[in-house]
């Protein structure tokens, strides 16, 4: 299956994605990761792109068209993927069918995590993550066993730069003036599964399910 993943943030992409990714045997490619990854390492990527990020506004179309189509290569993305944050504005998912179609292939379906904006500061205000394995918890909804360490590596949990509530407004003011469009143009191929994500983690791993079967 070749999937993406579209919400506003906070909404549940990152909590779902490990789900359907074992699911199905689908890597996953989230392109905040990758681009927190390369703030972290410092490379030039990385530095390219550490502006706009910690204001909340999205990183050029260039840089993350550059990374997608990098790792879409990879040996383990060949039986298919799940983009998770990717594409997010009109111009990237023009590319990407681009670079899809080059393959013969296509989108089979888009997973649109909707959601109303109040519920999303304290989701993202209470996140914490494990950065090198992706995983996610959330202080309320989530909790570690063990505040601020990993369950499985016993590791330090970090909260991310951009979780802030004043970060945020920026964040969602992105998601509706360039996102929102992508969800249109993917709308218009009758590709979009529309999802309630404000439900509980286990009732939108449901819904995601029942959208895929
Ligand atoms: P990115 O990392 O993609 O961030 P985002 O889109 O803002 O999404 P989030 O990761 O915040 O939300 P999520 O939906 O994954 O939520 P999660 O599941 O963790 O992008 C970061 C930045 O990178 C961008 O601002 C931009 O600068 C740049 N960038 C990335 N991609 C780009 C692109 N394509 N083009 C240009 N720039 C790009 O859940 C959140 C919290 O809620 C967690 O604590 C979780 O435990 C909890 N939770 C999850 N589900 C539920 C539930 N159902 N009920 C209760 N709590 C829940
Ligand atoms: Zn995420």
């Amino acid at each position: 299956k070749r999937l993406i993943l579209v919400g506003p943030p906070g909404s549940g992409k990152g909590t779902q994605s490990p789900i359907i990714k074992d699911e199905y045997c689908l890597c996953h490619l989230a392109t905040g990761d990758m681009l927190r990854a390369a703030v972290a390492a410092k490379t030039p990527l990385g530095i390219k792109a550490k502006e706009a990020m910690d204001k909340g506004e999205l990183v050029s179309d260039d840089l993350v068209v550059g990374i997608i189509d990098e790792a879409m290569k990879k040996p383990s993305c060949q039986k298919g993927f799940i983009l998770d944050g990717f594409p997010r504005t009109v111009v990237q998912a023009e590319k990407l069918d681009e670079m899809l179609a080059k393959q013969g292939t296509k989108i089979d379906k888009v997973l649109n995590f909707a959601i109303d904006d109040a519920i999303l500061e304290e989701r993202i205000t209470g996140r914490w993550i494990h950065p090198s394995s992706g995983r996610t918890y959330h202080t309320k909804f989530a909790p570690p066993k063990v505040p601020g360490i990993d369950d499985v590596s016993g590791e330090p949990l970090i909260q991310r730069k951009d979780d802030t509530a004043e970060v945020l407004k920026s964040r969602l003011e992105a998601f509706h003036r360039q996102t929102e469009p992508v969800i249109n143009y993917y709308n218009k191929k009758d590709v979009v599964a529309q999802l309630h994500a404000e439900k509980s983690p286990k009732d939108v791993t449901a819904e995601v399910l029942k959208s895929l079967s």
